[in-house]
């Protein structure tokens, strides 16, 4: 998911700050069209040193974006792991890595504009509730649940989607979605 202009600012320079002392092993993002992004992803079977490297990769490039989440499939790789850190790397504390993660609880609902590294300079408000709570399991196989709201759930929402091949601009209206992918078609097969 990607970050709202004010926040980029901010969050640049820390990525640049990080980058100094931290080896990155930033990954190319996918882009729309890629079929790996319009696939559901696999479960993650095997908790091993491969799916830990995996994670290194989603989170350097998830802040090197920079964005606010990020799914595997994003990076070509169509398993379900994704990571999420509203702080963008500023508070260690809120990046949150999880495998096979699933919607078990949603209240409410709530509408605000999402972008997504995987659709640059376009933006959209698909529905979403506005509390979730979300289980999955850790890199080592620890079962975790995080209850969100606000934002997280959105973020939340938003990179489960990528998990499923949907990106935010499959849950817009029909009038609003097949306009969208009408110039993101355009736009994409321009960059092949
Ligand atoms: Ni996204």
């Amino acid at each position: 998911m990607r970050l709202t202009p004010q926040r980029a600012c901010t969050s640049l320079t820390v990525v640049r700050e990080r980058a100094a002392v931290t080896p990155m092993s930033v990954r190319p993002i996918l882009k729309f069209g890629e079929p790996v992004l319009h696939t559901p992803a696999e479960t993650v079977g095997t908790f091993d040193d491969r799916l830990a490297g995996l994670f290194v990769d989603m989170v350097d490039t998830m802040y090197a974006a920079p964005g606010i989440g990020l799914a595997a499939p994003q990076i070509g790789v169509p398993l379900r792991a994704i990571v999420v850190d509203l702080s963008v790397g500023e508070d260690p504390a809120q990046l949150i890595q999880l495998v096979n993660p699933e919607l078990v609880e949603r209240d409410g609902s709530q509408r605000h504009d999402e972008g997504c590294l995987s659709v640059p300079g376009f933006e959209g408000a698909p529905p979403r509730p506005e509390r979730v709570v979300v289980k999955g399991r850790s890199i080592g196989g620890d079962e975790r649940t995080y209850t969100a709201t606000g934002l997280l759930a959105r973020a939340f929402c938003h990179e489960i989607d990528h998990l499923d091949g949907l990106l935010f601009v499959d849950r817009l209206s029909p009038l609003r979605r097949d306009l969208l992918k009408r110039r993101l078609r355009k736009r994409f097969r321009h960059e092949d």
